[in-house]
């Protein structure tokens, strides 16, 4: 199973660099089953016993791009995990990007967590299946890199996962597209986290809020 953390703007440098010595002593052993996403500037140059990734980056090594992370940054800090398409930053115009995220860091041979996800008016109108189609049209869904985690934005940071019957139809709808690894994400908690990964086809979680506290994504990643 595979539990990533995304601490979206949460954490500082300092903070972060006690949550990485907690979970390091942990885990105790390199694990390239548990992810985590720190911003950017809390990254870590040590070597971590979880993998590292990126929430955002720009497709470029370096350039003329103000405000933005470059492959050379990332390099830096030895990141090669990238978190592409979430809710949070399609909302933030990245849409017309993703595209060309996931080719750069397809070329670039990164682990590449893509995030896919509807919202409540599309899930309403029975349009779900069709709408996370259409999300996946763009990339390459035979990439050995890629882990998709479908996270239903109705759902993300409410406090109330999706039911486990709607997760079970989207997971068997995904598992006949691609062999990609699939996580749920969306309010996983310490209730509802062992249903979620009993569900058929479910690889994983990817956790928000219930992983801030780094002894709450530990508890969550025991069991
Ligand atoms: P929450 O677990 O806070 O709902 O966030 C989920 C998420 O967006 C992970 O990427």
């Amino acid at each position: 199973m595979i539990f990533a953390a995304n601490l979206k703007c949460n954490h500082t440098r300092a903070s972060f660099k006690i949550y990485a010595e907690i979970l390091n002593k942990t885990i105790g052993v390199k694990c390239d089953d548990i992810i985590v996403f720190p911003p950017s500037v809390a990254f870590l140059e040590k070597e971590n016993n979880f993998i590292q990734g990126a929430q955002n980056f720009y497709p470029c090594v370096n350039g003329a791009f103000t405000g933005e992370l470059g492959k050379e940054h990332l390099d830096e800090f030895g990141i090669k995990c990238v978190l592409i398409g979430h809710s949070e930053r399609r909302a933030l115009g990245d849409e017309e990007f993703i595209k060309a995220k996931f080719d750069f860091a397809k070329e670039h041979g990164y682990k590449i967590v893509f995030c896919i996800g509807e919202n409540l008016d599309t899930k309403n109108s029975g349009k779900t299946l069709e709408f996370l189609k259409k999300q996946l049209e763009i990339i390459d869904l035979n990439y050995e890199r890629l882990i998709i985690a479908y996270e239903p934005i109705y759902s993300i940071g409410t406090g109330v996962s999706a039911q486990s019957t709607d997760i079970a139809k989207v997971l068997e709808f995904l598992a006949s597209l691609t062999k990609a690894p699939l996580l749920y994400g969306g309010s996983v908690n310490e209730n509802n986290i062992k249903e979620i990964l009993s569900v058929n086809h479910c690889g994983g979680v990817l956790i928000g809020s219930a992983a801030l506290k780094v002894e709450n994504f530990i508890k969550l990643i025991k069991g």
